[in-house]
């Protein structure tokens, strides 16, 4: 049901890759609360062609991105700026670790590898605002959102590098939250997201294992994708302009929970 949330807003939608995308179920919801906007992601992932389904659904462009390189992303916001002048929000929905596909064990990171997966999953966070804030294209009160994972904060076996990555992130999110508010009234959030059935959480060791565990240790149980799509919508909306540098857990209570009675029981004697 459309409340027209976003109704004249513009932005860019990074990360949507096929329908389990966290992006792809926020480019469906921006689009019916009335949001117009530009998808992208890098050549690789475009190649499989499943996007062309979304850009025809939500009346979009697609533009490739790789969010490693400073020159497809002043492209990518030349595009945008001519299109549509300035911007309202950017989700950055974007995580990759070679360490995690190779299965490599966290103490034994590939270096190449552990740099990579900063620079794609949280450097480019940096990357994407810089140049956003160099070109003068976001509007006052716009939103800039990027996903995270409550491995930022606590150790989870299995999500590698990654959690790593996630605490820079946040942390970038807070950094440049206080600039660009203090400059330009642009607010910067991440989303702390449930474990999530898509390309890149099935990618992590044992994830169907930490999707029932985090399902049944906490009090709602994991928030489907879905309802993270709704939630970006509300920060993207003029319904929280005040909320900004804030890491927003969405998770169903997991994330403020020791252990639920439903897991204890696994453990009577
Ligand atoms: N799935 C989960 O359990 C979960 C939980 C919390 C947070 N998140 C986060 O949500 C975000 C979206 O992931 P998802 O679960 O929807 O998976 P996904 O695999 O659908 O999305 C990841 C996206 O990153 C893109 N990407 C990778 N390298 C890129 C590059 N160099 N340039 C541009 N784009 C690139 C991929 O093409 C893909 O579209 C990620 O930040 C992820 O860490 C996921």
């Amino acid at each position: 049901m459309s409340h027209n949330l976003l109704k004249g807003k513009k932005g860019i939608i990074f990360g949507a890759l096929n329908k389990d995308s966290i992006a792809w179920k926020v480019a469906e919801r921006a689009h019916e609360e009335g949001a117009e906007f530009i998808l992208t992601n890098a050549p690789v992932a475009l190649r499989m062609g499943e996007l062309d389904e979304l850009a025809k659904a939500t009346d979009s462009d697609i533009v490739a991105a790789d969010v490693t390189s400073t020159e497809d992303l002043e492209n990518l916001f030349q595009i945008a700026e001519e299109k549509f002048g300035k911007l309202d929000f950017i989700l950055h929905s974007i995580g990759m670790s070679i360490n995690v596909r190779k299965k490599i064990h966290y103490t034994e990171s590939n270096y190449d590898f552990y740099h990579k997966a900063m620079d794609i999953s949280a450097i480019s966070f940096h990357r994407v605002m810089k140049i956003a804030k160099e070109k003068d294209i976001m509007n006052e009160w716009s939103s800039i959102l990027a996903l995270s994972f409550i491995a930022a904060q606590m150790a989870i076996p299995g999500y590698n590098d990654m959690s790593d990555a996630k605490s820079l992130l946040e942390s970038i999110a807070r950094t440049f939250g206080y600039y660009y508010g203090v400059d330009k009234k642009v607010r910067i959030n991440t989303i702390s997201q449930s474990p999530t059935k898509t390309t890149a959480g099935g990618g992590i060791k044992g994830f169907d294992s930490l999707f029932n565990f985090a399902d049944a240790n906490s009090a709602l149980g994991n928030a489907p994708a879905e309802d993270c799509a709704n939630y970006c919508i509300t920060l993207f909306s003029d319904l929280t302009k005040y909320v900004t540098m804030q890491n927003l857990f969405h998770d169903g209570g997991f994330s403020s929970i020791g252990v639920t009675d439903e897991v204890m029981r696994h453990f009577e004697g």
